[in-house]
This record gives C-alpha cells, sequence and structure tokens, in this order.
C-alpha cells in the first residue's frame, strides 16, 4: 500500500502539487531565515554605539538611508516578491490540473454518506463501496457529490482535496502511474465518524481492471446450501433490504453500502472493520463503529448465523 502522503506523488495532479509544496516551502523558509538573521543581528547591536537611535525621541522624524532601506526592502518588496512568486506558482499548477478534465477514459460517480463513500460506474453497470477501481495510467473523472453533509475526498497520493456537496457535482480527475493500492479519506469533518470515513483508489493493470469489472457485473452469488438460502430469505426481509442492495435478489435498498460483492473489497466499515470481522459489525455496528447509521438488527440466533454465511458468500 502506497503512503498516505502529499510528497510520495503517484499522478500526475499530486506532482504537481507537490512541486508547489516544496516551492512554498522553500520560499517560507528563505523568508523565516531572512528575519531570523535580521533580528539576531539587532538584538546583538552594541547599544553604545553611534548607529544606535533606539529611544531617542528624534529618532523616528530622521531616519537614514539604511535603516530606511531595510524598512522598505523587508516589509514592502520582500513580501510582495514572497507572496507574487507563491501566487503565480499556484495559478500556474491549478491551470496545469485543470488542463486535465479535457479527456478522460472512464467516469466514476462518487457519493459521500456519513460515513461512508458510493462508488457508481454509469457506463458499466457497477456499483461498489469505499474503492474506487481504475486502469493504472488512465485518467479518470470522479464525479463527486454528497447525500448528506459535506464531505471531502483526499488521496494525497493522487491529487488535491475535492469536496462533496449535497447541491451540485464537483468534479476531480486523477491518475495513478502504477497499479496499486492509494489509501485516502475524507478531509472534511462530518460527523462524529468522520475519522472512520476511508476510500481507497485501486489501480490495476488493464486485464486486471477488465477482471474487476467483469466479477463487480455478475449478479451476486446464488445461494447453494439451506444456511445460506436461509440468510438470502432474511437479507431479502426489511430489516436489510431496507437499506442494502444485492444485485440478483429482492434486496435493493440504496441507503446503505450495495452488498453484491461486499467480500471483495478490503474491509467493510469504511475502512472500520475486516471482513473477518462480519459477525461482530452484523451483531452490533456500534460496537465497532460507534454512531453509525446502520442500527443492530434485531435477529434470532439462526438467522444472524444464516446471514453471515450468506454474507460471507458475496465475493
Ligand atoms: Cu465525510 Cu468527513
Amino acid at each position: 500500500m502506497a503512503p498516505r502522503s502529499v510528497l510520495d506523488p503517484a499522478g500526475s495532479s499530486a506532482r504537481t502539487i507537490e512541486d508547489l509544496w516544496w516551492l512554498m516551502l522553500a520560499a517560507g523558509g528563505a523568508v523565516f531565515v531572512i528575519v531570523a538573521v535580521a533580528l539576531y543581528v539587532g538584538l546583538r547591536r552594541d547599544p553604545a554605539s553611534p548607529d544606535d537611535r533606539g529611544g531617542a525621541p528624534e529618532a523616528t522624524d530622521r531616519l537614514d538611508g539604511a535603516t530606511r532601506g531595510w524598512i522598505v526592502g523587508g516589509g514592502v518588496v520582500l513580501p510582495v516578491v514572497a507572496i507574487t512568486v507563491v501566487l503565480v506558482a499556484t495559478v500556474v499548477a491549478m491551470r496545469t490540473i485543470e488542463a486535465d478534465h479535457d479527456e478522460v477514459d472512464l467516469t466514476v460517480e462518487v457519493t459521500g454518506h456519513q460515513w461512508w463513500w458510493e462508488v457508481r460506474y454509469p457506463d458499466h453497470d457497477v456499483v461498489t463501496a469505499n474503492e474506487v477501481h481504475v486502469p493504472a495510467g488512465a485518467s479518470v473523472r470522479l464525479v463527486l457529490r454528497s447525500a448528506d453533509v459535506i464531505h471531502s475526498f483526499w488521496v494525497p497520493a493522487l491529487a488535491g482535496k475535492m469536496d462533496l456537496l449535497p447541491e451540485r457535482a464537483n468534479e476531480l480527475v486523477i491518475d495513478a502511474d502504477e497499479p496499486g493500492r492509494y489509501p485516502g479519506r475524507c478531509a472534511e469533518f462530518c460527523g462524529v465518524q468522520h475519522t472512520n470515513m476511508d476510500i481507497d483508489v485501486v489501480a490495476h493493470d488493464e486485464a486486471g481492471f477488465a477482471a474487476w469489472l467483469d466479477e463487480q457485473r455478475a449478479p451476486a452469488v446464488a445461494p447453494t446450501d439451506d444456511l445460506t438460502r436461509r440468510g438470502l430469505t432474511v437479507v431479502e426481509s426489511p430489516v436489510c433490504a431496507n437499506c442494502h442492495t444485492v444485485s440478483g435478489t429482492a434486496a435493493d435498498g440504496t441507503a446503505g453500502p450495495d452488498l453484491s460483492h461486499v467480500m471483495s473489497r478490503a474491509e467493510i466499515g469504511a475502512g472500520t472493520a475486516s471482513t473477518d470481522q462480519l459477525r461482530a459489525w452484523i451483531t452490533d455496528p456500534h460496537a465497532i463503529k460507534d454512531g453509525v447509521l446502520m442500527p443492530a438488527p434485531d435477529l434470532s440466533p439462526d438467522e444472524l448465523d444464516a446471514v453471515v454465511a450468506y454474507v460471507e458468500s458475496l465475493e
């Protein structure tokens, strides 16, 4: 897994942002050093020297040339130059990132929910959650919306942050250089479980991406024995189906993540729990992710066994 760092870019937008980051650090560092040196020299100056005018009432009226030079140079010219350099570099970086929107290979719709991500591929009839799968090297347009409050999509290795708003769609174009898993998370406080709202971008080689699309497009695995058949019956009942969809079944809720291929994902609960914790999650999601909008379902022990067995089969 790639590090979650702006200084380890793996895509063109992130590289532009990294260059700008280093320029800002250099400019800020240079100004800091100049000011620190000037302060040090000023503090070390001998108060008895003829240059010193400290405290003398006439000092403010008659500044010599050198003093005026320091005030104009350090107080006006230096900030104007430093801020102009950073401003121009920022505008150039923004235009570079914006230019990448023109031609894309794939569009993915990402909707932020408290506290998970809905991910749709409108041209491929695929719906998943908390993972954006892309072909490496391709430019991918993310159409970002929110179902509730403001969230922010941030995968530092690939691009800058972009807000997800309820009233309008924002766009972000990403391109991953190499196949790999690029971790990200929500970067805008959105409620009690804001910190547990992870999103990963998973980049595949071309064949791997085509295979992933085929797997996700296929209907959910059908139950093969009595236990999983019983599980499907429960999943199709309102207790699960009010919120979750399983393709090819009567469960078609949309308030929660699509479960058709949930076990193909690395984690559940948007990065909160591993798929090994499925039973604990279904039993009482609040014990794992306090405040999650999924209620603990009212299931008998037999029903719980059946649901766990069925959901575990949804590769
Ligand atoms: Cu969604 Cu913070």
